[in-house]
């Protein structure tokens, strides 16, 4: 038995660390929002919330490492591939495929997906790692990634009289174009409602209102009148 031999050789930490290599070197060039310190961010969020939640650990680490790995905005708008290739990237190194499965319906699901979308994350594990992931679109560096990812897209900061769209379906949301401040209204400011733990809901409820108090300070200056 062989095989099963080396499918014991590595212990979670190696796999974390491979991940974590991979994961970085994948991420390196990106200036949309979504580069290493994003992943990081998510992992160390993750982290905080299973410490207080619970779940599996290992999943979690996983999963929140692999979370972005080939998102439609970041690999030519090819809908639900992340989780095939994480677990291509564990099984390669022969991780047990039963949590490969775990950790692939996690990446899956993980994006939003639109407005009037259902989220449909069944596990605590994938609940956890959701939360990071929209706990880093909110707040001041949600608002910095926003701006980053629309500036990636050449999309305008924001256009007048150009109402924004609550998107029912993902395909719809994905390819939709408009105007950065109308996604704050298409996603960020949903996302507190959609949070799933206590935590992150604390934590959500803080960054809410500092995105509130961004919103109207930029109308305030956009509008502003100097006679
Ligand atoms: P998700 O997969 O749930 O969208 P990501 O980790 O990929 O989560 O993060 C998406 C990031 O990209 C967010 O910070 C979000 O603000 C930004 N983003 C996505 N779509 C747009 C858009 N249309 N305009 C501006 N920012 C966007
Ligand atoms: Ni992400």
């Amino acid at each position: 038995m062989l095989l099963e031999t080396t499918q014991h050789t590595l212990s979670i930490m190696d796999y974390v660390q491979i991940i974590q290599n991979q994961v970085k070197s994948l991420h390196k060039e990106d200036s949309s929002g979504h580069d290493w310190f994003h992943v990081k961010r998510v992992y160390d969020m993750a982290m905080h919330l299973q410490s207080i939640e619970g779940g599996d650990k290992e999943i979690i680490q996983l999963a929140a490492l692999l979370h972005d790995i080939s998102d439609h905005k970041l690999n030519g708008g090819k809908l639900n591939q992340g989780g095939k290739v994480a677990v291509e990237l564990l099984t390669k190194h022969h991780y047990p495929i039963e949590k490969a499965m775990e950790v692939m319906r996690i990446v899956d699901a993980v994006s939003y997906k639109g407005a009037q979308v259902a989220d449909d994350m069944l596990t605590i594990e994938g609940k956890i790692v959701q939360d990071a992931d929209r706990l880093d679109a909110i707040g001041a560096i949600g608002i910095a990634r926003a701006f980053a990812f629309g500036g990636s897209r050449n999309r305008a900061m924001y256009i007048p009289n150009m109402p924004p769209v609550l998107h029912d379906s993902f395909e719809n949301y994905a390819n939709a174009k408009s105007h950065t401040i109308n996604h704050f209204y298409e996603k960020l400011l949903l996302l507190k409602d959609r949070l799933h733990t206590k935590t992150a809901q604390k934590i959500g409820t803080e960054r809410h209102q500092f995105m509130e108090l961004y919103l109207n300070q930029f109308y305030t200056e956009w509008d502003a009148k100097y006679e």
